[in-house]
């Protein structure tokens, strides 16, 4: 069988191509095509320190930067011929530009794909936590906007899922909106960790031409906020480092935890047994046999969604540990999960977003929830405190009456005075009002409170936090 010729970029060596197998085995390109767009930017930044330090001329600097852009329209207007013995998206690229130009051959000075992959990712980075971010800011806006809508509207706050005292629904969904925000915290985290130019590492031991990586970093926006360049320190780390790409999943990971947990809040105040919420039709389905049935799968697919993030984070901690430095082909699989969980990220947090938007509150039966006097026990021991008793006396003394209560079958509240004085002669004539639940909401006006005007507060705050 007559052997076939080495197409490869590196097929100098070689007298003999890469078996099918290998090619099917080692391509990246049908997933890593997306960096594109990073892969001619950074091209066109390298192209132009390479002119500037006079490795290549004007003309040639300006032909790359024309032949780029022409392959990345093609590539936009779907019209590029991907191939897959070109392995991956750098070396698809670079083979178009050379067909166009033959400055194209210059390009691949001082640079290697290693050094290369770095910095498509990282510029990917940046722009997907911008996106994030984005996508974040528009889910609080949302919580917002819901707690805003039902101000007045109390329901049970929950500790082992059994009603433990009243809180305004605001104050839930702003223990949510903390949640997402410690996120968006977390992506600015992962993006300035990804701002650090990676180009001029070469292979991994740099150059020995005479580049300007300053240059390139500027050139390409990895600068401080003085504008001052951040250039990689160390090349091997560069190439070896996958840091980066572990926060990042890390951080969706979080965010695939914090959407589950509000998930499952709603299909929980969306079920017959709670009724807080009815759901708009438009992000819940039907079931194909039971002609009642409306089930909450947004909120289902978003919970399923979270074990997906976290599979991608392990599989990278996976990938890392035994790695020997620096580069190993096994790197190229990092970029499936990583891919995936931005995708899988940005799909959720806009479904919560538009879930949420249309999510509607049921006040009967959130008033009906909260109508159990037992729910404010805590507050008569604090009643207790004010009138002098020990708190743990005070907490004794509260659990006397919910005895009486039980065993008589009264509400606590409804004890004759007789009788609940007999018990707890603390008690003043006034002890029933502390079963009026917007006392104890009132009372609760301390940072971080319940009370409606520290509500109303954070809601403002997070609005200029996200504005
Ligand atoms: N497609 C490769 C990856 O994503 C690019 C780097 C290839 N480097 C190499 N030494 N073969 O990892």
């Amino acid at each position: 069988m007559a052997k076939k010729k080495n197409q490869a970029t590196w097929g100098g060596r070689f007298s003999e191509g890469p078996a099918e197998l290998m090619q099917r085995l080692g391509e990246s390109v049908s997933f890593d095509a997306r960096l594109a767009p990073y892969d001619v930017q950074g091209s066109k930044a390298h192209a132009a320190m390479l002119c500037s330090v006079g490795l290549i001329s004007k003309k040639e600097k300006n032909e790359i930067h024309k032949g780029l852009d022409a392959v990345l329209a093609d590539i936009t207007a779907g019209k590029f011929k991907w191939k897959t013995e070109l392995e991956d998206v750098h070396m698809n690229i670079e083979q178009a530009l050379t067909r166009r130009t033959a400055a194209g051959a210059k390009l691949h000075t001082a640079r290697s794909r290693n050094d290369q992959v770095a910095t498509d990712m990282r510029l990917f980075f940046k722009d997907a936590c911008g996106q994030i971010s984005a996508g974040l800011a528009k889910l609080i806006a949302a919580l917002l906007d819901f707690a805003e809508k039902n101000p007045t509207v109390v329901i049970p706050g929950y500790t082992h899922l059994q009603r433990a005292q009243p809180v305004l629904i605001g104050h839930h969904v702003l223990a949510w909106v903390e949640m997402f925000g410690r996120d968006r915290d977390r992506f600015a985290a992962v993006l300035d960790h990804a701002n650090w130019c990676p180009l001029g590492s070469g292979a991994i031991a740099g150059s020995t031409l005479p580049i300007d990586r300053e240059f390139t970093a500027r050139e390409l926006g990895f600068v401080d906020a003085k504008g001052k360049p951040r250039v990689s320190r160390n090349s091997m780390d560069t190439v070896a480092d996958r840091d980066t790409f572990i926060e990042f999943a890390t951080a969706c990971a979080m965010i695939g935890t914090h959407l589950s947990r509000v998930a499952e809040d709603m299909i929980l105040w969306a079920s017959a047994e709670f009724g807080f919420v009815r759901l708009a039709d438009a992000f819940t389905t039907g079931s194909s046999l039971m002609p009642q049935k409306k089930n909450p799968d947004s909120l289902e697919l978003i919970r399923g969604k979270a074990a997906r993030m976290q599979g991608n984070l392990t599989t990278l901690l996976t990938m890392c540990k035994g790695l020997p430095l620096t580069y190993n082909r096994d790197l190229q699989e990092d970029k499936p999960p990583v891919f995936d969980s931005f995708d899988q990220t940005l799909l959720c947090l806009d479904v919560l977003t538009g879930t949420i938007s249309g999510t509607v509150v049921n006040p009967a039966a959130c008033e009906r929830a909260v109508g159990d006097p037992l729910l404010l026990a805590t507050d008569l021991a604090d009643y207790l405190v004010e009138r002098g008793m020990p708190f743990r006396d005070a907490h004794h003394a509260v659990g006397k009456l919910v005895g009486i209560s039980e065993k008589t079958k009264t509400p606590i509240n409804e004890i004759p005075m007789a009788k609940a004085k007999a018990a707890v002669p603390e008690l003043g004539s006034d002890w029933y009002d502390v079963f009026d639940i917007s006392r104890g909401l009132k009372l609760r006006e301390n940072l971080g409170m319940p009370g409606p005007k520290q509500v109303k507060k954070q809601i403002t705050a997070w609005r200029r936090k996200i504005s």
